[in-house]
């Protein structure tokens, strides 16, 4: 689409570009830029134009759209191959149905709304229009058994906290394995699918849900739910959260390739993890334990230390944290 392109080079420009300049790079003539520079104003972009010099990119609205996510993505891979949505059911269902399209690594989808969004353990996911970030990103990783898909989650939950932090100017924990917290409560929730045959994992799709705007939540939310403006009393840019969120995964997917776990990230998600020093409550499937946690090792287990003495590896389950959404 011309206009994104136009957007995109607007943007990265400090300076005017003339139209003659946007006719050459285009091939097309000066109504049709003129036309897509129309088409962006309404938008509510601000574009000065001035004879002789061009055009210029004075002020950009909070928008969440296909041309403003593209033309803030400076990623290699992650988001590059952009997917967006108005209205969808399930981002998470998009990305299964390109990856079977045969969709790249790194391609994202990113909806402005869901009408069938999905939570862990079959839970739904509210998912109104016009204030919330959903999206998921499609992985084909190499060479990796099946429990990597735990460990991807882990990635984004590192790296959306950290995009949250330096997108909205706050301080966000990780609640173990993937729920990220301000001030006590859910503020994004993750849920990762993967098409697999024993030895080999076709594909992984890791989906992401950041409550932004103020919202009501449903009865059974109130104590555990929360959104980043409500708490922070100011607007959080959409499309912000989506590029910095992206470009912190790319760099910490890296760093998770490189050995293959959480070893290269542990100190990084150790220093938001929640848990740590505090007395959980483990509910897996067969048994329930207390303990304090201690941090995670590199498979990206949580290390509960138990009051014997003995410190035990939790690979999946319910964890309850004392204090966190008033669990005691
Ligand atoms: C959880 O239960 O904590 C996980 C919630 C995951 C929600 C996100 S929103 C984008 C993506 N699409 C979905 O249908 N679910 C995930």
């Amino acid at each position: 689409m011309m206009k994104t392109e136009i957007l995109t080079l607007l943007r990265e420009s400090d300076d005017f570009i003339s139209g003659q300049e946007l006719c050459g790079r285009f091939g097309v003539s000066r109504t049709a830029v003129w036309k897509a520079i129309g088409r962006l104003k309404k938008e509510g972009y601000q574009i000065e134009a001035v004879q002789n010099r061009g055009y210029r990119l004075m002020n950009s609205p909070d928008a969440f759209s296909e041309a403003e996510l593209v033309s803030r993505l400076h990623t290699e891979w992650a988001g590059k191959n952009l997917y967006y949505y108005e209205k969808t059911d399930s981002t998470n269902l998009r990305a299964k149905q390109l990856a079977e399209e045969n969709a790249p690594h790194g391609t994202l989808v990113v909806a402005d709304m869901q009408t069938a969004g999905r939570g862990r353990r079959g839970r739904g996911w509210e998912s109104p229009a016009k204030t919330n970030v959903y999206f998921t990103i499609l992985l084909r990783p190499e060479d990796i058994s099946a429990d990597v898909i735990s460990i991807l989650t882990l990635v984004m939950a590192l790296s959306v906290s950290e995009a949250i932090d330096e997108t909205a100017g706050t301080r966000t924990d990780i609640k173990w394995p993937n729920d990220i917290i301000l001030h006590g409560k859910k503020v994004v929730g993750i849920l990762s699918e993967m098409s697999a045959e024993p030895e080999y994992i076709h594909y992984v799709v890791t989906g992401v849900g950041i409550n932004v705007g103020k919202q009501q939540f449903s009865e059974e939310l109130v104590p555990k739910a929360t959104s980043l403006e409500a708490e922070l009393g100011h607007r959080v840019s959409r499309a912000a959260l989506v590029e910095k969120a992206m470009e912190r995964f790319e760099a910490n997917y890296e760093k998770f390739r490189q050995s293959g776990n959480m070893g290269e990230l542990k100190e990084s998600y150790e220093r938001r993890l929640v848990n740590t020093g505090r007395e959980v409550r483990v509910l897996d499937l067969e048994h329930e334990f207390s303990g304090r946690a201690v941090g995670i090792n590199d498979e990206g287990e949580l290390l509960v230390r138990t009051e014997d003495g003995a410190v035990r590896a939790v690979y999946a389950g319910e964890v309850s944290v004392r204090g966190i959404y008033g669990y005691v």
